[in-house]
């Protein structure tokens, strides 16, 4: 775990030059993700908001409080998974990276996970189904609840918390999703979060 912890700070540093692409001009500050350096479960988001780039930690701000909430949940706490983005500095505005954005900045996640072996990935969202596996015709709509194999790691697409944030309802969609990692992992249900 300390070598992996290692190697994630050389990728890290390695973000914080990085000038690959235009992201990196209206950028505070890169946010590379974190979290235990071998986990059994990482998180994967889009991409900083304003919090997120004013910090460099991922998902601190109002969808990444609920992530904490969906975590917990669970039954981990925030140390023990990985939570990271598709791409590592904030689209102004908090617009969808652009396809060129997300290409540059991939390799850098593929190298964490690379690192990270988690058991399981959690895709937050269309944007981060899509950076993993390329084209995703179908919507996340379609996509979430059924597994994706990435490198032989088992992948579950959900909701991003920040559509949890508008439409509160598919919160229940998103339990399911984390109850049939949980039942993959071997681990307790406990009762749904309110
Ligand atoms: N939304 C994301 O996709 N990632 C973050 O880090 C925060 C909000």
């Amino acid at each position: 775990a300390a070598d992996a912890a290692r190697q994630l700070a050389a990728i890290a540093e390695r973000v914080a030059g990085c000038r690959l692409c235009p992201l990196c001009s209206t950028r505070t500050n890169t946010v590379p993700g974190q979290g235990n350096p071998r986990p059994e479960l990482m998180f994967i988001g889009e991409g900083p908001g304003a919090d997120e780039d004013e910090q460099g930690l991922a998902f601190v701000g109002r969808a990444g409080q609920l992530l904490t909430k969906i975590i917990e949940a669970m039954g981990f706490s925030r140390d023990e998974v990985f939570i990271g983005n598709i791409v590592k500095c904030r689209p102004p505005g908090n617009r969808v990276p652009e396809p060129d954005e997300m290409e540059k900045c991939i390799p850098y996640l593929k190298e964490q996970i690379a690192i990270l072996k988690p058991k399981v990935i959690v895709c937050l969202g269309a944007t981060a189904v899509k950076g993993l596996f390329g084209v995703e015709p179908a919507g996340i709509t379609k996509t979430r609840g059924q597994w994706r194999t990435y490198e032989g790691i088992d992948v579950m697409p959900t909701y991003h918390p920040a559509y949890l944030l508008r439409n509160p309802p598919a919160k229940k969609d998103v339990w399911e999703d984390m109850k049939t990692v949980l039942r993959h992992l071997g681990r307790p249900i406990p009762p749904p979060a309110k």
